[in-house]
């Protein structure tokens, strides 16, 4: 049986949830582009636990904002329409995900602390062209890169949070340790929950390529920038120093980036602050 045929036997077992109705009309409402503020407001105002989370997180650090919003419309306004999309999804999955709270050493706001802060540190890097993407789309990519993990777990439980416990510590291949140990990866998985919830093209492509370092991540500049935002996040939770850069960026990315130390320096400087690390 090929790779893509086992995935596709394994991903039937996998439980990837629907995304709510809210946000499906959601997406298409901002995807159609001439949307007004009090639509959308309206539209989050349906489910209110959501809304109440999405206001959370417009205050939080993640968008430094001088003012607090108080209302949805007040946030799209201050934020723009893409980035409440990202606003939204992180009050979402967090949701869709709660029930991995119990599996021992896995703490699901880990990875998705990750996330969160590599989207936030992607809007701080110099614009540089995407290939077509925006950054508001950087913003979606960083944030759902590595959903497919929340999936393994919900799947695999402690298997999976040892298995990546064990790749930390080694330094190996995580990619290649989990189709050797799972059968599946969470970048398959992540580009499977890409499809399933309809999400951008890019969405899909950062899932499912952003560890293919010297393959798609050295050619494809939105792709490249996850693996520098993954790799940004990483220096600011193991206190590596910027000086070090090309050390613990991924050669691929960089060479097809060439960020300088200077441009590099405020971003680690916001991961480590969103980390909860002194500047
Ligand atoms: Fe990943």
């Amino acid at each position: 049986m090929d790779t893509r045929s086992l995935h596709e036997r394994l991903a039937g077992k996998l439980n990837i949830p629907s995304l709510p109705e809210v946000i499906v009309r959601l997406n298409e409402l901002i995807d159609r582009g001439d949307v007004r503020m009090s639509e959308i407001g309206g539209q989050i105002a349906l489910d209110p636990p959501l809304a109440a989370k999405a206001l959370r997180i417009a205050n939080s650090a993640y968008f430094g904002l001088r003012v607090p919003v108080e209302s949805i419309e007040h946030a799209a306004s201050v934020l723009g329409m893409r980035s409440l999309k990202s606003m939204v999804m992180q009050a979402l999955v967090l949701d869709l995900f709660r029930n991995l709270e119990d599996i021992p050493d896995f703490d699901p706001r880990d990875v998705w602390k990750r996330s969160v802060v590599a989207s936030r540190v992607a809007m701080d890097l110099p614009r540089r062209s995407l290939g077509g993407a925006s950054y508001e789309d950087l913003q979606l990519c960083g944030l759902l890169h590595d959903i497919g993990e929340f999936v393994l777990v919900d799947h695999f439980g402690s298997r999976f949070s040892k298995l990546r416990k064990k790749v930390e510590a080694t330094g190996e291949d995580v990619v290649a340790a989990e189709e050797a140990v799972l059968g599946i990866s969470h970048v398959a998985v992540g580009a499977l929950v890409a499809k399933r919830w309809s999400l951008p093209e890019s969405a899909a492509r950062a899932a499912e390529f952003h560890h293919d370092l010297d393959g798609v991540a050295a050619q494809d500049p939105l792709v490249a920038h996850v693996a520098y935002c993954d790799a940004i996040v990483h220096a600011a939770r193991r206190d590596l120093a910027i000086e070090d850069h090309e050390r613990w960026i991924p050669a691929g990315p960089r060479e097809l980036l060439g960020y300088k130390e200077a441009e590099l320096e405020p971003c680690l400087r916001r991961a480590r602050m969103l980390w909860g690390k002194s500047a």
